[in-house]
């Protein structure tokens, strides 16, 4: 068993690195405090190749394993995670749904230039009432023959109103349960798609999340991925993929959030001495390093599997939960590191703590993550 990365792996770390410090840094606390999307950065993460990682070059990508995606979700979730959502939507959920499961037509249409980082996509499954029990689709998508006829609402779409793509899951054909659901892409622009208002979130205030709402929307047959009845299977083995994103992204967060604590801990002074000769400081980093450690090998594991074309659906959830439980004491242990200075927007860890939370949330709660880990065991 190796633990080492490789070159090509450091040399992609190093450039996520950097471009986190020199880019995203100076404005992630203006994009927080007024909900400003990162544009102009995902437009240079796009030309740095980091918004299809791993999507063959001859598709527009840069060929990468999912392991080096790790390592780039990671380092730009330490800095903005409101970035790093949008890298790993496109990433994982759309990139990689579409060159898997799309035909030949739809990858050189829609893969190439979301790839190149040139247009955005988004992925709709989440519904009014069909959130963690994701069979329960009231959107329709009924067959008229040499098209589907899209009807609606979505809610808490990630990149809602910057994507041009978008992945939407729908019923066809109720009788059939879930094997009635079809996944169609729909285009900005599509007479009768209208996206909603933005949602004022806790946390990721820089990413764009909103609830879209389509009227007899005219979807060409050609736009349908896989089978018909393939959707829900698709939107599964999308998901299992994200969610290595999203562990990643929470593993970013708490190792954000822990340099800064560590860093913070050797300036500041009390009764005498740096706070990190307190037995009290030096435990809490000691416990927080711990944790990281564990839930970066989780990432790796389950980015790992996924590279070798092993089932990764455990590994994946198991990545997910644990790195989203860490994300979260972590940056509450980082806070308290801080003390006052904590609880102030320009120390950053505040911010980092609002952005933990949403990691136990989407892609699949802590609880569906149980439920699909418990499964696994048990089958
Ligand atoms: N791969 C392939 N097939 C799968 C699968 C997988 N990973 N998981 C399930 N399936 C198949 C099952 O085998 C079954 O097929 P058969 O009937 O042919 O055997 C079918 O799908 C139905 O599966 P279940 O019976 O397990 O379905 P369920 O109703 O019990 O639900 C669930 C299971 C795990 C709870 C699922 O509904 C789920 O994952 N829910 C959470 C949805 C979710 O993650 N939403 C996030 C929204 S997207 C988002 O957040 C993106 C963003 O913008 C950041």
């Amino acid at each position: 068993m190796f633990f080492d990365l490789t070159e090509e792996h450091l040399m992609i770390q190093k450039a996520a690195r950097d471009f986190a410090n020199d880019v995203l840094k100076p404005g992630v606390i203006e994009r927080d405090e007024h909900q400003k999307f990162p544009a102009e950065e995902i437009k240079q993460l796009g030309e740095l190749g980091f918004m299809g990682m791993m999507v063959d070059p001859k598709y527009g990508g840069g060929g990468m394993d999912c392991v080096s995606y790790v390592l780039a979700m990671e380092e730009i979730s330490k800095v903005d995670a409101s970035c790093s959502v949008v890298m790993s939507v496109n990433n994982s959920l759309v990139c990689w749904g579409l060159e898997k499961f799309g035909t030949e037509e739809q990858k050189q249409k829609y893969l190439v230039p979301l790839a190149k980082g040139e247009i955005i996509g988004a992925f709709c499954l989440s519904e009014p009432e069909a959130g963690s029990d994701a069979t329960s689709q009231r959107t329709t998508a009924i067959d008229k023959g040499d098209h589907y006829l899209l009807n609606g609402t979505k809610n808490w779409i990630t990149n809602g109103s910057t994507a041009s793509v978008y992945l939407v899951i729908a019923q066809t054909d109720v009788a059939k349960g879930h094997k009635g659901i079809n996944a169609v892409i729909v285009e900005k622009g599509m007479p009768g798609f209208v996206v909603g208002p933005k949602e004022n979130k806790l946390g990721i205030r820089g990413s764009d999340t909103h609830s879209l709402m389509f009227t007899d929307v005219k979807i060409p047959k050609e736009n349908r991925i896989g089978e018909d009845g393939f959707g829900f299977k698709f939107a599964m083995q999308v998901l299992s993929g994200g969610r290595i994103g999203i562990a990643s992204q929470a593993l970013g967060i708490a190792s954000g959030a822990y340099e800064l604590a560590l860093a913070y801990s050797k300036e500041r002074k009390a009764f005498g001495k740096p706070i990190n000769q307190h037995q009290a400081i030096q435990f809490k980093l000691a416990d927080m390093a711990t944790q990281i450690e564990a839930a970066r090998l989780l990432c790796m594991k389950a980015a790992w599997m996924k590279d070798q074309h092993m089932n990764f659906d455990k590994a994946s959830a198991m990545a997910k939960v644990f790195a989203s439980k860490v994300a979260m004491d972590t940056t509450i242990e980082a806070v308290q590191v801080h003390g006052g200075y904590g609880y102030v927007k320009e120390y950053h860890v505040e911010r980092l703590m609002r952005d933990a939370k949403i990691t136990q949330i989407y892609e699949g709660t802590t609880e569906v993550q149980k439920i699909v880990i418990s499964r696994a065991l048990l089958a």
